[in-house]
C-alpha cells in the first residue's frame, strides 16, 4: 500500500495562491496518499468545503491544534476501501437487533455516497450471495436510517417530465390509499351491509382507481426500469418490479371482492377487505416512499441526456395515462 505523504507549508505562500495549491495537489493524490499541510491559522474553512464537495473521498486528521502552526494531514480514501466498509456495514444492518450505535454510523457512512454508487454495491452484494428478500429488508432499514435527509430533497422536475408525473400520480394514490384507511375504520364498527352503502361506494371508487394505477407500473417496468438497467442500475429496479407483483393482486382482488360482496355475509365481506386493506395501506406507501426518494432521484442522476428522457416520454405516452394522472 502506498502511504506516500506529501508536505505543503501554507505559510509560504501568498493567501490568495493558497485555496488553488491545496486542491491541485488534492486531485493529484493517489489512493491512501497523505497531503500534510501546514497553517499559520485554523482550518476550519477548508475542513468544511472539503466535506461539502468531497463527501467521503478524504480522512482528517490533526497532527498540532495551535497556537502558533496547525498541521494536519488529508489523507485520501481508497475508493475500494471505503466500498468494502459500507458492505461490511449493510451485512451487519440485516442481523437481528440492530443497535443505535450502528444505525447512527451507517447514517454518517450512506450520506457520503451517492444513491448510484450504493445501488452497485447492492447488486455486489447480491451476486456475493445475499436473497432477494433479505435484500429488500436492507433497503427499508436503510429508509428508516435516512428518513429524516430524505424528506429535504427535492428533484426540481418540470411537469411533463415522466418522473414529475409519476410522482403526481403517487400523490393520488396515497389519497386512495387514505379513503381505504378511513373506509374500512365505518365497515368495522357497523353490522349489515344497509349501513355502509356510502362506504361500500367509497370503497369501490378507491379499488377501481388503485386498480387504474397498473399503467403507472407499466411505464415503470416498461420504460423506466429498463432505461435505468441500460445504465447499470439492475438491483433497485428489480426490487421494486418484485413489490408490484405482490401489490397488483392484493388490489385486484379487492375490488373483485367488493364488487361480488353480496354472496358474502358482511362479518366475512368486512374480514377479508381488512386483511388486504391492511396489506395495502402498509406497503403502497412504503413503495411510494422508495421510488420518490430512492429509485427516481437514482433515474434522474444515471439518466444525464435529455434526449433519452425525451425518448422515456414518448414510450410513456404510448402506454398511457390513469384516470387521475393530474393534468401537466
Ligand atoms: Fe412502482
Ligand atoms: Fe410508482
Amino acid at each position: 500500500m502506498n502511504r506516500d505523504i506529501k508536505n505543503l507549508d501554507l505559510r509560504e505562500l501568498q493567501p490568495f495562491e493558497r485555496h488553488e495549491k491545496i486542491f491541485r495537489m488534492l486531485e493529484e493524490l493517489k489512493d491512501q496518499e497523505i497531503l500534510r499541510i501546514t497553517n499559520d491559522h485554523e482550518p476550519k474553512p477548508l475542513f468544511y468545503m472539503l466535506q461539502g464537495e468531497y463527501p467521503g473521498k478524504f480522512k482528517w486528521e490533526y497532527e498540532k491544534q495551535g497556537p502558533k502552526d496547525w498541521i494536519f494531514k488529508i489523507t485520501k480514501i481508497s475508493q475500494d476501501n471505503k466500498r468494502e466498509k459500507i458492505k461490511e456495514m449493510l451485512k451487519n444492518l440485516q442481523k437481528e437487533n440492530v443497535s443505535n450505535k450502528l444505525k447512527e454510523e451507517a447514517k454518517i457512512m450512506l450520506k457520503n455516497i451517492s444513491p448510484t454508487e450504493l445501488a452497485l454495491i447492492e447488486q455486489e452484494i447480491i451476486k456475493e450471495g445475499i436473497t432477494r428478500k433479505e435484500m429488500r429488508k436492507l433497503c427499508d432499514i436503510h429508509l428508516e436510517i435516512m428518513k429524516e435527509d430524505f424528506k429535504n430533497k427535492d428533484l426540481k422536475l418540470k411537469p411533463g417530465h415522466p418522473i414529475h408525473t409519476l410522482m403526481e400520480e403517487h400523490k393520488e394514490i396515497l389519497d386512495f390509499v387514505d379513503k381505504l384507511k378511513i373506509t374500512v375504520k365505518k365497515l368495522e364498527s357497523a353490522k349489515d351491509f344497509k349501513d355502509v352503502k356510502m362506504e361500500i361506494e367509497m370503497l369501490r371508487f378507491a379499488a377501481k382507481h388503485l386498480v387504474e394505477a397498473d399503467k403507472h407500473h407499466q411505464r415503470e417496468e416498461e420504460v423506466l426500469f429498463p432505461e435505468m438497467e441500460k445504465s447499470g442500475i439492475i438491483e433497485p429496479p428489480e426490487i421494486m418490479r418484485e413489490e408490484h407483483k405482490d401489490i397488483k393482486p392484493k388490489k385486484k382482488e379487492l375490488y373483485k371482492i367488493i364488487d361480488e360482496c353480496e354472496k358474502l355475509s358482511y362479518q366475512d365481506f368486512v374480514k377479508k377487505v381488512k386483511e388486504i386493506i391492511e396489506f395495502l395501506i402498509k406497503e403502497l406507501p412504503d413503495h411510494i416512499y422508495k421510488e420518490n426518494n430512492i429509485l427516481y432521484p437514482m433515474a434522474v442522476e444515471v439518466i444525464k441526456e435529455k434526449k433519452r428522457w425525451e425518448k422515456i416520454k414518448k414510450e410513456c405516452d404510448k402506454i398511457g395515462y390513469c384516470c387521475f394522472t393530474p393534468k401537466c
